[in-house]
């Protein structure tokens, strides 16, 4: 049988520029030079938001190693954490990268992620040398965890809402036609009155919601947390996998209060990842840890699974997913008070390793019994119907089904 493509339309558009695809380097080590996103738009990325960077004045402070990582049971990386910095790079060499980048390839996207620190000088003329040099857009880095201004040194600026404003204002001044676009951490209590703050100051987009702070982990011999430069370490920036479910309520929230433009950026790895992004409103989803687990040759599989999805759906572009789940989500108080449907057991397929009964016993509603054969019995009139035997029966042999 002949290989048919799907005649789908994968482009996008977010801030007014269209995409080919909706899969972009984030602004991290994938982008970090021109050879390196030359290699990724070549395999086939929309995009690339270059490494952050910053006026050649400004002295870029590295305690290496930066990396380390969460495994979980089997799997490798479930979680990355890095204290990196931004870009070793400054603005020239950036300006450069661009320069080629876009004369090279004009149809592909090419952001630039900013870092003044409190410096009004600093942000207006790496804005207007952005802007020079041709840039797409620019990212106001206003998420990094690992590098913090302004009075309180523990804040990142995207978590004050005067700070969001007053960084944006100096950007905006010089920013002319070029779209602005604050990247947010999901770590503050009320996202909307950051992204209030982002509009007011007239930013054209968000881009949310990069790494977590976190402790990834503690060295049991040496009590020194992971990594540990000369005996010590420090919180680090999470993502990979473990931070998709908070960019996705972060993603979600936006979206359901506002309707600027949205980039997603935290914990996709697969085109189905980026389906759910966009479903939530994301019009164009990055990528960083997936890339730097996989190299960028994972964007064939990224393009392909999505064309397929769509086909599938019968849907002719990825622009028909954005915001398409959020009339879906409410509030908890809006959800049905219910308790109508019960467990059900494909015992052909049930290898009586016991975990629903110990999880039921322990955890939920004391519904089952063990046969003497071993088989799990559950007991509908104990039954509340929680899925939690469904979610961690290892063949996937539980389901629910209505309540007879
Ligand atoms: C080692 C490393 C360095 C990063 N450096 C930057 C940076 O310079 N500027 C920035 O905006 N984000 C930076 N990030 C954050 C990523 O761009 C991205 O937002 C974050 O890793 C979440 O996405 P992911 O789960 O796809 O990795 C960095 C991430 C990692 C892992
Ligand atoms: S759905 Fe909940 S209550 Fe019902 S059997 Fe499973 S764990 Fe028990
Ligand atoms: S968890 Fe699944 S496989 Fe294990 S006993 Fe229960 S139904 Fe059978």
């Amino acid at each position: 049988m002949m290989y048919q493509e799907p005649e789908v339309d994968l482009s996008v558009e977010y801030c007014g520029i269209r995409f080919e695809n909706p899969f972009v380097l984030s602004s991290a080590p994938p982008s970090d030079s021109y050879e390196m996103v030359k290699r990724a738009f070549d395999a086939g990325w929309a995009g690339a938001i270059m490494k952050t960077t910053s006026v050649e004045s400004y002295q870029v402070d590295i305690s290496y190693p930066i990396m380390t990582s969460m495994d979980y049971e089997e799997k490798k990386g479930v979680a990355l954490g890095n204290i990196d910095n931004i870009s070793e790079w400054h603005m020239d060499v950036m300006e450069d990268a661009v320069r080629r980048l876009k004369d090279e390839f004009p149809t592909k996207v090419v952001g630039l992620s900013l870092w003044g620190t409190t410096n009004r000088d600093h942000w207006e003329e790496l804005t207007k040398r952005s802007v020079d040099v041709g840039a797409d857009l620019v990212e106001v880095s206003m998420s990094c965890p690992t590098d913090s201004p302004f009075a309180r040194a523990s804040l990142m600026v995207g978590q004050v809402p005067d700070d969001v404003k007053r960084v944006l204002g100096w950007v905006k001044e010089r920013s002319g036609k070029m779209p602005v676009v604050a990247k947010l951490t999901s770590q503050v209590t009320d996202i909307a009155e950051i992204v209030e703050a982002v509009e007011e100051a007239g930013g054209d987009g968000v881009c949310a919601s990069d790494t977590v702070h976190g402790l990834l982990g503690i060295d049991l011999d040496t009590f020194i947390p992971n990594p540990s430069i000369n005996g010590k370490s420090t919180f680090c920036g999470v993502s990979g996998p473990v931070v998709k479910p908070i960019t996705l309520r972060t993603l979600a929230m936006i979206a359901k209060g506002s309707g600027i433009p949205l980039a997603a950026s935290g914990g996709a790895t697969t085109w189905q990842d980026c389906a759910e992004y966009m479903l939530v409103g994301a019009s164009t989803v990055q990528f960083c840890t997936a890339v730097m687990h996989y190299g960028y040759d994972i964007v064939e599989d990224l393009q392909e699974g999505l064309a397929y999805f769509l086909e599938h759906k019968g849907l002719k572009s990825s622009k028909d997913l954005v915001g398409k789940a959020l009339p879906n989500i409410v509030a908890h108080g809006d959800l049905l008070v219910k308790k109508d449907v019960v467990t059900s057991i494909d015992e052909a397929i049930c290898t009586k390793c016991g975990m629903c009964y110990y999880a039921c016993r322990d955890g939920g509603h004391q519904a089952y019994e063990l046969a003497e054969d071993g088989l799990p019995k559950p007991d509908p009139d104990k039954c509340y119907g929680c899925a939690l035997c469904v979610e961690i029966c290892p063949v996937e042999c539980i389901s629910l089904v209505p309540r007879r």
